[in-house]
């Protein structure tokens, strides 16, 4: 029986997302993609990271703009509000609370050591803020709080999530098993997508030459010309290997796309020029974007609906979090009202 149980529990996934621009192609098919993939065999949480925004300046009329758009695109790219659970971070105000309990069990020196706090505050040195610097511990909340099972998440966000364990584990170690531990979750197929620029770089949605880089609303007519545009190699043949950097991330994208293997592709197009291949790419990627974009569009016509689920997804994800706060309040001995 207990072996039943523990068979038919669906195991939890949660992940977050910062509502800093319209998603690249590089965040759908090495993100959110998976994200929508997962919805039937774990029990998932996702949701928009707005407060973690705040570390950097923002317009405030831009970041509304943004986060309602991004929460927009999580169901436009197929997170289904009946199969998971998707909200607005600042909308569940446990994330705050737990965040500022977890700060004083997070430690100056291990705070100090996160790469991405050196590399932002030395990028905005006029603005090196104390939430820049607690931001893990914002992170670790976010996670703990839905004692999920596996969090997936990018090269850059595996040292705070390393972060969220060993908190989570030296609370356990004083105050019993209050947290589960989460894992990492590496997906078995989800590329990383480099920039069509430099391809030698990750694609990013804050590059200055927008070229290098296609989001999931540009237009097909705009994709396509983004992927002629490509920088290659001098060689002609269509093959993944060492060193041809542009090809390869031009090959890792047509697969990821189309479902095809690395051999078949270069079955596919051997004999064919660079040029034949760009374009092969850029329509299937726009074939692969169009439902996204169509989708967004009608979202967007549709605000009650959007307001209708985040409230929706904020009620319950407050109904989830605040038994873990209230366990964490209790444990660390702030007296109950
Ligand atoms: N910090 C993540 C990023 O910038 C977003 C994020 C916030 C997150 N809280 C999270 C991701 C919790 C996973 C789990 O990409």
């Amino acid at each position: 029986m207990e072996e039943r149980e523990k068979t038919e529990r669906k195991k939890i996934i949660l992940s977050g997302i910062q509502p800093t621009g319209v998603f690249t192609l590089g965040n759908y098919i090495g993100a959110v993609r998976n994200w929508g993939r997962m919805q039937e065999e774990f029990q998932c949480a996702y949701f928009i990271a707005d407060l973690h925004a705040l570390t950097v300046r923002q317009e405030p009329a831009a970041l509304r703009k943004q986060t309602l758009e991004a929460f927009a695109l999580l169901l436009a790219c197929g997170i289904d509000p009946q199969k998971s659970l998707v909200f607005i971070q600042s909308h569940v105000h446990t994330h705050s609370e737990l965040s500022w309990i977890l700060s004083c069990y997070t430690q100056f020196g291990e705070l100090s050591r996160m790469t991405q706090f050196k590399d932002k505050s030395a990028k905005h040195t006029d603005n090196v803020n104390a939430g820049l610097f607690t931001y893990p511990a914002l992170m670790a909340a976010d996670i703990l709080l839905y004692q999920p099972d596996f969090v997936p998440v990018g090269a850059d966000q595996k040292q705070h999530l390393e972060l969220t364990r060993d908190v989570a584990i030296r609370f356990n170690n004083l105050y019993g098993n209050v947290f589960t531990i989460p894992e990492a979750y590496i997906p078995k197929t989800g590329a990383r997508v480099m920039s069509l620029q430099d391809p030698t770089r990750k694609m990013s949605k804050s590059d200055t030459n927008i070229n290098a880089f296609v989001t999931v609303l540009d237009e097909p007519g705009v994709i396509v010309k983004k992927f002629k545009r490509a920088v290659t190699d001098s060689d002609t043949e269509i093959c993944y290997r060492e060193g041809k950097d542009g090809i390869n991330n031009l090959m890792s994208i047509y697969s990821a796309v189309t479902g095809l293997s690395y051999e078949q592709i270069e079955h596919d197009f051997s004999g064919k020029g660079y040029g034949d291949f760009k374009t092969a790419v850029g329509e299937a990627v726009a074939e692969t974007l169009r439902p996204i974009r169509e989708n967004f569009a009608r979202l967007m016509q549709d605000k009650t609906y959007l307001e209708d689920m985040y409230r929706k997804g904020a009620e319950t994800a407050s109904l989830i979090s605040s038994r873990t706060l209230a366990k964490v309040k209790k444990k660390v001995g702030l007296l109950s009202k």
